[in-house]
């Protein structure tokens, strides 16, 4: 039986901070979610790819800089609709493309963030 390869190690430091590059350029010029983020992207994407590393099972580079990752909570003072949830993943699904992430990686990261993604809705689009 082949032994347990973290996603991390598939992708690579390289290319995960490729992906997260890729990602905020387009976060940055979408409609529904520029308005939710700050201008300069460039400390959100240094915390993502730290958060990405550990969430693929990577070094836990996150947690040793700002503590336990507490998403949810930490996105609570961003309304989160199922509308952003769904741009929030379109942008993440263009940018694994752009980069061409490998596959079988792509697809189960990609099933990972559709979960979270979904735990982090904390608004209806009435309120947003
Ligand atoms: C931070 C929006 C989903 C991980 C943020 C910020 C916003 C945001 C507005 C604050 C940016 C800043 O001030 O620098 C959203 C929206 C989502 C979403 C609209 C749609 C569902 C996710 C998902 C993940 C994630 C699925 C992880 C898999 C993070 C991390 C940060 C962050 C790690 C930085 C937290 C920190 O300040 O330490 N997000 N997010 N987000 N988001 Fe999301």
């Amino acid at each position: 039986m082949a032994a347990f390869k973290p996603s991390f190690d598939q992708i690579g430091e390289e290319k995960l901070s490729e992906l997260i590059d890729t990602f905020y350029g387009k976060v940055g010029a979408h409609p529904d979610l520029a308005p939710i983020f700050p201008d300069d992207l460039t400390e959100t994407a240094r915390k993502q790819k730290q958060f990405m590393t550990q969430f693929l099972g990577g070094p836990p580079l996150y947690t040793e800089e700002h503590g336990h990752p507490r998403l949810r909570a930490r996105h609570l003072p961003f309304p989160i609709t199922e509308t952003r949830a769904k741009a929030w993943l379109l942008c993440m699904d263009e940018a694994m493309e752009e980069i061409n992430l490998e596959n079988n990686v792509r697809q189960e990261m990609f099933q990972r963030l559709v979960v979270t993604a979904q735990h982090m809705i904390n608004n209806t689009e009435e309120n947003s």
